[in-house]
């Protein structure tokens, strides 16, 4: 384990994106205020006894609070900004060995994900990854068929003036000027998706339409972000 002085270096030198509480004072600088989505996100007050896969965890936040939350097995899962050598999983190991925890770590696309690897859990977490997704659809299926009870989903989410189910597809980076945003559902294309991927039971939260970021060309209030809750 380094010293406390060494261990402040590293933490300063990661890209962090998530805050995280590693106690004693010390809250990870992130740029996103995650832990003001866990209302949002209506995040279970109690995971005992269930295992969590937590799919783009990143710096791991979603999948820490769950094992906090009384998770038998957590695994976080990332195959974007881990892959990548700027980013890599510093961020998670670091936050890892600082709480202690035993989530586990798998590298992998959503695309290679199965239930074999890695695995078949209770509660999946898809936290802002299905709009970075190419082909959404396919992606749903591997995340649906690693899912034994529900999945927790929060998206990006446009054309949500038109009531028959529509995707929004960005070939470059009209959404937020980021060119792995790819696609806006809007919700009745999310919900299709949803029991395409073999969900029976859906629930929907009302999408929250202030959001930061624009998507161009479209009007306010056309696009946002989405929490559903979906059962096998
Ligand atoms: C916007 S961040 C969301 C992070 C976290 N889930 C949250 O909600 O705060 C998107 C995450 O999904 C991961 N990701 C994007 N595309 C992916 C893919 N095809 N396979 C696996 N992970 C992916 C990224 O690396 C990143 O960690």
């Amino acid at each position: 384990m380094p010293s406390t002085a060494v261990m402040d270096d590293e933490l300063a030198s990661i890209p962090w994106f998530h805050r995280i509480d590693l106690g004693n004072g010390v809250t990870t600088p992130g740029i996103d205020d995650t832990a003001t989505k866990l209302d949002q996100l209506r995040f279970p007050a109690d995971l005992s006894g269930k295992t969590v896969l937590d799919v783009g965890a990143w710096d791991g936040f979603f999948s820490f609070e769950a094992e906090r939350r009384g998770a038998s097995r957590v695994v976080a899962l990332d195959g974007g900004v881990w892959n990548a050598p700027q980013i890599g999983r510093r961020g998670f190991d670091y936050a890892r060995r600082a709480l202690d925890s035993g989530v586990e770590d798998v590298t992998m696309e959503v695309l290679e994900m199965t239930p074999g690897r890695p695995g078949v859990f209770d509660v999946v977490l898809f936290l802002g990854v299905l709009y970075h997704l190419p082909n959404p659809l396919a992606g749903l299926c591997q995340v649906a068929a690693c899912t034994r009870e529900q999945i927790i989903l929060e998206t990006h989410v446009d054309l949500l003036d038109i009531d028959r189910p529509a995707v929004a597809y960005y070939g470059a980076d009209e959404c937020a000027n980021d060119p792995t945003n790819w696609c806006g559902p809007n919700q009745a294309a999310l919900e299709a998706m949803l029991r395409t991927a073999g969900f029976t039971r859906i629930r929907t939260f009302p999408a929250v339409t202030d959001v930061h970021y624009s998507v161009a060309g479209a009007p306010r209030g056309t696009y946002g972000r989405i929490v559903v809750h979906a059962w096998k």
